[in-house]
Order: C-alpha cells, then sequence, then structure tokens
C-alpha cells in the first residue's frame, strides 16, 4: 500500500485542516480516529499524519521508537520553559539523562514520597471549612504542585503555590496559544529544508546551514514573548526554581532527593564531571512543571466524574474509610485499588496530555504504509481513548473497564495516557500513586457537592476542566 491510500481527515479547507485545531480539537480529534488507524491531515502545504489505533501506535512508540523522535515543534514551543530538559531532549543528551534520572522513579524509591503526597492532602484537608465553597481544580494544582516540591525537591513551595501556579498559568497558556499554528508549521518545514541541504552545499554555505538548523531549534516567532505579563511570569518561574537549586545547594544534609542526584550526579559519558548548572535547571523546570499540571487535571477529573456517580463514588469513599483517621499514610495498591481504577479511567476520558507528536528519522512502515524520512505523526490519545473498538460505550464513565481481567483483555497500547515505549512517562508510577493516596486521604476527612454543571475540558497545555470543578465542602467525623 502506498500513502495516496490513506484516508484524509474529514472538514479539510483551503488551508488544511489548520482551523480544526483551534476552534474544535476535540471533537475533530475524535472524528479523526474513527476515520482510520493512520489517517492524513493537512496544515498549509504540509501533509501530517494521525496515528489512531493501538496496534500503529505500539508500532511507532514502542517496536520502531528508535525511528523517530519527537517533533521539533514540541522543542520549539517548550524551550523558554523546558529547555534541553528530559522532555524536550533527544539522542544522547536524552539517554544520558533518562539513565542518571530513572532511579528516583524507582518503585522502592517512590514510596518515599507517599508521606509527602499523603502530608500535602492532609494540609488541604485541614484547611478546608464546612460549608466553604471552593474550586477542586485549583486545589489540585495546589496538593500536586507541593508534593513535587516535597517530594522531588525537598521544599515546600504550598504557600507560593499561587504566585507560582499563576505564573505557569499564563507561561502555559502562551506556549498553548502558538500549538498548530501556520508560523509552527513554516519553522518545521524551514528545519525539513535546512536537514534536505546536509551534504549538498559548497563549505563556506556548510557553515550558514549549520548555524541556521541550530537557530529553527528555537522560538523564531512566538509573539507576545516581550509581552510583560509573559516575561515576569518565565521570570517567576525561573527564579522560584533557581531558588530551589540554591537552596539545595547551600543545605548541608544528604537528602536523598532529586535535586541532590541531579547536583551530585556524575555519569561516565560525562568523564566523572556533573550536569551543567543549565541542565539542572531545565531539569528541575521540566520534572516541576510535568509533574503537576498532569497529575492535577487528572485528580480534579476524578471528582468532577464521581460527582457524576453516586455508587463510584461509595466505593472510593469506602477505600478511603478503611484507612485511620489521616488517610493512607503508607502506599498499598490492594488498599486502593478501586480508587486507582478511577483515577484511571479519568486518565482515559480526560487524558491531561492529548497528542504525542513525532518524526520519523528514516523512512518507515507504518500501519501497513511507506512514509519517509522526515514525516510529522501526531498520536492521537485523546481520539484513540474514545473510540468504540477499544472501550465500549466510550463517553460512560465506568472504572471496572479497569480491573485486572477487563485490562488483559484490551489490546495492547489502547490506554496510554502516559506515553508507551522508551518515552513514556518517566513519573508514570509516581502519578499513579499520587492520584489514589490524594483521593483517599481528602474523602477520608471530607466530601464535596460539587456543582451540578456540565464541565466542559478546555485544551490548554493539559486538558484541563473549563471554569475548574466548584464544590461545597462538608467535613465528615474521623
Ligand atoms: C497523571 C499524570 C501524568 C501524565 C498524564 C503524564 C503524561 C506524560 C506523557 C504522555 C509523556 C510522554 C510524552 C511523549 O511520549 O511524547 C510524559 C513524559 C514525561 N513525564 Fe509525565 N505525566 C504525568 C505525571 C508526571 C510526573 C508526576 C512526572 C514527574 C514527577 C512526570 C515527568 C515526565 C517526564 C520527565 C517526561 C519525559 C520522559 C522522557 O521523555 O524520557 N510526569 N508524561
Amino acid at each position: 500500500m502506498t500513502p495516496t491510500a490513506i484516508p484524509t481527515a474529514p472538514g479539510e479547507n483551503l488551508l488544511g485542516h489548520a482551523h480544526h485545531f483551534q476552534s474544535d480539537r476535540l471533537p475533530f480529534f475524535r472524528r479523526v480516529a474513527n476515520t482510520g488507524d493512520v489517517v492524513a491531515a493537512r496544515m498549509l502545504h504540509r501533509t501530517f499524519y494521525f496515528v489512531n489505533g493501538p496496534k500503529a501506535a505500539h508500532e511507532m512508540l514502542v517496536e520502531k521508537a528508535r525511528s523517530f523522535e519527537k517533533s521539533p515543534g514540541i522543542r520549539i514551543l517548550l524551550h523558554d520553559l523546558a529547555g534541553q530538559g528530559l522532555f524536550t531532549s533527544e539522542g544522547d543528551l536524552w539517554r544520558r539523562q533518562r539513565r542518571l534520572l530513572s532511579p528516583l522513579f524507582h518503585p522502592t524509591q517512590l514510596q518515599t514520597y507517599v508521606s509527602a503526597m499523603n502530608g500535602e492532602a492532609l494540609r488541604v484537608r485541614e484547611r478546608l471549612r464546612e460549608g466553604e465553597r471552593t474550586d477542586l481544580a485549583a486545589e489540585m494544582t495546589r496538593v500536586a504542585m507541593s508534593v513535587v516540591g516535597r517530594a522531588l525537591f525537598d521544599a515546600r513551595t504550598f504557600d507560593e503555590a499561587d504566585e507560582l501556579g499563576e505564573a505557569l498559568t499564563i507561561a502555559l497558556g502562551w506556549v498553548n496559544n502558538h500549538m498548530g499554528r501556520p508560523y509552527m508549521t513554516l519553522q518545521i518545514s524551514a528545519i525539513g529544508m535546512t536537514e534536505v541541504l546536509d551534504g549538498k552545499l559548497p563549505p563556506w554555505l556548510e557553515d550558514v546551514r549549520v548555524r541556521a538548523r541550530a537557530a529553527l531549534d528555537t522560538p523564531i516567532f512566538m509573539p507576545g514573548r516581550n509581552d510583560p505579563k509573559i516575561v515576569r511570569a518565565l521570570e517567576v518561574l525561573d527564579k522560584r526554581i533557581q531558588a530551589m537549586i540554591d537552596d539545595r545547594r547551600a543545605s548541608r544534609a544528604d537528602r536523598n532527593d532529586l535535586l541532590t542526584r541531579l547536583l551530585y550526579a556524575r555519569d561516565a559519558d560525562l568523564g566523572g564531571e556533573g550536569m551543567s548548572d543549565k541542565q539542572i535547571r531545565d531539569e528541575a523546570n521540566t520534572l516541576f512543571i510535568a509533574g503537576h499540571e498532569t497529575t492535577a487535571t487528572a485528580l480534579a477529573w476524578s471528582f468532577y466524574l464521581l460527582s457524576r456517580d453516586p455508587a463510584a463514588r461509595a466505593k472510593v469513599q469506602a477505600e478511603a474509610d478503611a484507612f485511620g483517621p489521616e488517610g493512607p499514610t503508607s502506599y498499598d495498591p490492594e488498599k486502593l485499588a478501586y480508587t486507582t481504577r478511577v483515577f484511571k479511567e479519568a486518565l482515559r476520558l480526560y487524558p491531561p496530555v492529548i497528542v504525542l507528536p513525532r518524526r520519523s528519522l528514516e523512512r518507515v512502515e507504518l500501519g501497513g504504509h511507506s512514509f519517509p524520512e522526515r514525516t510529522v505523526f501526531f498520536m492521537n490519545v485523546y481520539g484513540m481513548h474514545h473510540r468504540k473498538d477499544c472501550f465500549a460505550d466510550p463517553e460512560r464513565f465506568d472504572p471496572d473497564r479497569f480491573t485486572p481481567e477487563n485490562e488483559a483483555k484490551r489490546p495492547k497500547s489502547a490506554w496510554i495516557p502516559f506515553g508507551v515505549g522508551p518515552r513514556v512517562c518517566i513519573g508514570n508510577h509516581f502519578a499513579l500513586m499520587e492520584g489514589p493516596v490524594v483521593l483517599a486521604t481528602l474523602m477520608r476527612g471530607l466530601s464535596f457537592e460539587v456543582e451540578p454543571q456540565d464541565v466542559e475540558p478546555e485544551t490548554f497545555a493539559t486538558l484541563r476542566p473549563k471554569g475548574g470543578v466548584w464544590a461545597r465542602v462538608r467535613r465528615r467525623s474521623a
């Protein structure tokens, strides 16, 4: 089969499908997922491909992972926020950093973070008053931000959560605004052109080509970068993270946290040298950003979904009530089995990361089609999670999709909120522990009367509940 046999996404106009990314992204992603396993779409003159089916997903992200890199678009978009951290780096740098960071996320290591997860949820629980009206999405951002701060940086970010949260919201909003814009497509095309010219130019022009290629990995045109609001937001983020690094450097205690490892990590590839300050900053920024926004939105959606399903809520409540007054202070997956299913189902219906962009590094076969080097693909996580042939009655909230028996029946790679393969989320087990621990800790002491209006998902940097999840707090006796 040749690429011409690949179905095209519905709703094309003169500029291609770009308008769908701005106006109706989620319905479009669902329509595309139901069109086929691999579907072509167009942005200006460029064709790219949606990957929508579990088999093709597995092929691209696991079996042939070495034939792909993340799309340069993600590096450009996140350049000012995450630099060359684990999320955006590639090749040898990524391999080395993944090796250095992996021990931090080893299951035995994760147990040591449970007290931070439980402790930060308890702080919120103690603060909330009977009858108070609160936005659970904002509360979850505070909890998740503090958990990352405590577990990974051994720092209490809770008090700065509002300032940091606001700065991050502004910065991510700015980044989000540029996603799928025609000028980003043009910059990616320019990258392709500089690469095609590799080895074809006279020596005096080759130098220009190399410099142009490097420059194109940074944002050439991202309007708003000089807007005082954006400048300040990026400054707040940088300064706060830098302050955490400085605190850690000044501290004499030998603590077993992420920053200690980043500061003292030595790798044979580095010739026994440590990482540069900039690399440490990028990794710290990356983990801080990647480690809370995603978990917070999944928690907010879990509360929302539970508010609409009294039977599921009662089961989570029963699990929470089986713990002592403080909720889970250590992690036992058996004791949080149903709560974990709820969290996983929230991640299916509202995957915080809806799409995983990739670019082929060589000619590659995918889903029975052959694609040339430098083809851009979008792994349509959201669309696949809503496909009928992957999840029966896909719009229904049903935590029992995640019983061990039902999970075993599902095609491999049909549920991939954390991605899959070598670039799988390094924090996936951390998040799958944090979500249920926080839910159970809060529900052990509180119940929430969530306001009954429908909450729409908003495609922000993550898939957030638009307008938040507002609830009236009820205190329960311990
Ligand atoms: C519910 C919570 C979370 C979700 C849904 C999520 C989702 C993801 C996804 C989809 C990827 C892969 C992107 C790709 O393949 O293109 C990823 C990567 C990553 N995540 Fe998460 N994540 C979550 C929590 C966390 C946490 C708690 C941390 C750290 C504390 C974290 C740190 C990272 C990092 C560093 C990467 C890059 C890994 C690499 O490329 O080697 N994430 N995440």
